[in-house]
């Protein structure tokens, strides 16, 4: 399968590109194609203009959003790999979202509404916050990142979720042993799901 990995972090040295690492090398392993379109050292830029928006149904999109959407176009699976921010993704994979999934490529309209037309690709979505995982179940954050991204990005586009791992704690409150598990998580899900 042609996998497109979008990874955000602007550190050279974390566990989100540890892990993003972890998952290419065995879906590479594994006989799949990886595009990685690293955010920060692409230097891409976030922020959506009026023209962004509209730029899809008026055929006009700007050079750097279309080289995106082309290997969006040409995937069959898309995972986002980032930290989790105040609760959220980091600002340049939201606009990241913002700028390539737009109307009229990713969504559109319908008679009975909005409707995504990124029907057949898949979604995988791997996280990780300071905070520990109960915390992240307990205080309702869990579900509000999944409503925004597994639910309110993926699915809206018509990307079936083919899982959402999310790695918790990360930090002062994780031991070697921990990251060890979650690296060990990430090659059984590549095994098992892709
Ligand atoms: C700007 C910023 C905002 C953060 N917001 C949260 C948060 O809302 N909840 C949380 O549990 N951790 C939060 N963290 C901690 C990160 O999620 C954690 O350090 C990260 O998952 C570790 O991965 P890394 O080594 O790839 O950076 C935040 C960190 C930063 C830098």
């Amino acid at each position: 399968m042609n996998i497109l990995v979008v990874l955000a972090n602007p550190k050279e040295t974390c566990f989100t590109r540890d892990v993003c690492a972890t998952f290419c090398s065995e879906a590479h392993a594994r006989g799949h194609e990886i595009v990685l379109r690293d955010l920060y050292a692409m230097n891409f830029n976030p922020v959506a203009s009026a023209a962004d928006i509209t730029g899809n149904l008026r055929g006009n999109v700007a050079q750097d959003v279309a080289l995106e959407q082309e290997y969006v176009q040409r995937s069959n699976v898309i995972a986002l790999i980032h930290p989790i921010w105040w609760i959220d993704r980091p600002a340049i994979l939201k606009g990241y979202i913002d700028r390539v999934f737009a109307l009229g490529f990713a969504y559109g309209y319908g008679p009975n509404g909005t409707r995504g037309s990124l029907s057949g690709k898949r979604g995988v979505l791997i996280t990780s916050s300071g905070s520990t995982q109960e915390h992240f179940n307990e205080s309702g954050k869990m579900k509000a990142v999944e409503v925004a991204q597994d639910l309110g990005t993926m699915e809206f586009c018509d990307i079936k979720m083919l899982g959402h791992l999310h790695f918790a704690p990360l930090g002062s409150r994780s031991t070697p042993t921990m990251v060890e598990g979650y690296h060990a998580r990430v090659r059984d899900f590549v095994r098992s799901r892709l």
